[in-house]
């Protein structure tokens, strides 16, 4: 009787814990069946992302009758699907440096409209003037303001102390970059900005080697240009341990031991050394 009621129990413990497993899982697609029917009763626009979270924002819209600009992860949130490649870019226009690449067939999608604070920056507080207490060297004072407004600032990564705030953005006209020569660069041409000093991944992405382009793959179709920023966060490129390209992704936490086992410790006794 012992010997059975062993295993009964076991199975029974075991059960829970399945159980417990399954109704954990069990709201993710409850929660993505759900969304669907928010976004039929409520007409709000559904907004996805391109590259960056938060900063390569796309509204979903019709571009005909049953044909939409752009379809949604409904997992994710990332766009997925086109209905048309160049849909709300503009001529990427001349860019120094890029010799024949920008014809009249280079399209880009523009930056401003994705910025927060760009249209009140240079009217507001860096309205043409330096502001108090102006900082002589490359360590940016943090202003409450500042941190506030973008927290990840505080923390600047790029150029490992080599660079700062004013060797990109215009010390006086904040909507702009500037280039050595002091001519200034919209921020719709960030690769004007970032090839002053990275040349060589400026020439690589203009041969196709770096970047990405869509549309239209003959030599003289029309492409979209994926601009520097609309992948690089060009405030944090050194991030975390890694220290290079992207913000670190914190990992996933490791999934579920097999049934009876207590913990993990077999994996480090790998048999191959490595
Ligand atoms: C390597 C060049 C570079 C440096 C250095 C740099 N920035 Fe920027 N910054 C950019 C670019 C490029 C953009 C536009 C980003 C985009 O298109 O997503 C930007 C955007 C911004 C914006 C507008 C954000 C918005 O959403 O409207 C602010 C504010 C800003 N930077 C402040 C700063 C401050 C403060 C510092 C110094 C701590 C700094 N930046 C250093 C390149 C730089
Ligand atoms: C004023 C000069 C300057 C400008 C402008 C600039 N960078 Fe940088 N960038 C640097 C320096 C310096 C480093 C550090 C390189 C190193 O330590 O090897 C760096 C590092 C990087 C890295 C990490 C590379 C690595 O090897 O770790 C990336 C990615 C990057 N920059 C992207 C950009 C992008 C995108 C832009 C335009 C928005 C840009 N940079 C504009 C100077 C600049
Ligand atoms: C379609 C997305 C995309 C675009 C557009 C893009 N990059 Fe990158 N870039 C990447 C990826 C992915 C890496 C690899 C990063 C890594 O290893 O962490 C990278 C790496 C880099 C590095 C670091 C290279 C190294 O040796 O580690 C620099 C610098 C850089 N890019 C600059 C630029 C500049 C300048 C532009 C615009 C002219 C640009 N990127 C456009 C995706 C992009």
């Amino acid at each position: 009787m012992k010997k059975l009621a062993i295993p009964i129990t076991l199975l029974a413990l075991f059960g829970g814990v399945w159980l417990g497993v399954v109704a954990q899982d069990a709201p993710k697609p409850a929660a993505a069946a759900a969304a669907p029917a928010a976004a039929a009763s409520a007409p709000e626009p559904q907004v996805c992302f391109e590259s960056r979270e938060g900063a390569t924002q796309v509204t979903q819209r019709e571009i005909k009758p049953g044909l939409p600009n752009v379809r949604c992860s409904p997992t994710t949130g990332a766009a997925l699907w086109y209905g048309d490649p160049l849909d709300g870019t503009v001529p990427m226009g001349a860019t120094a440096n890029l010799d024949k690449a920008s014809e009249a067939n280079a399209f880009i999608k523009p930056r401003a409209e994705q910025m927060k604070f760009l249209a009140t920056c240079g009217t507001a507080c860096h309205n043409g003037t330096y502001p108090k207490g102006y900082p002589k060297d490359n360590k940016p004072v943090p202003i409450p303001t500042m941190v506030a407004m973008m927290p990840e600032l505080a923390t600047f990564q790029h150029g490992r102390g080599a660079i700062w705030c004013l060797d990109c953005h215009h010390a006086t006209k904040r909507d702009k970059f500037f280039d050595h020569a002091g001519n200034l660069i919209g921020f719709d041409q960030p690769q004007a900005l970032c090839g002053k000093c990275h040349g060589d991944k400026l020439r690589d992405w203009r041969d196709g080697i770096h970047g990405k382009r869509t549309g239209d793959f003959t030599s003289t179709g029309k492409k979209r240009w994926y601009t520097c920023t609309e992948c690089h966060n060009p405030h944090n490129v050194q991030d975390g341990v890694r220290n290079r390209g992207f913000v670190q992704i914190k990992p996933e936490t490791p999934p579920q031991l097999p049934r009876g086992m207590k913990d993990a410790r077999h994996e480090k006794l790998h048999p191959i050394p490595h």
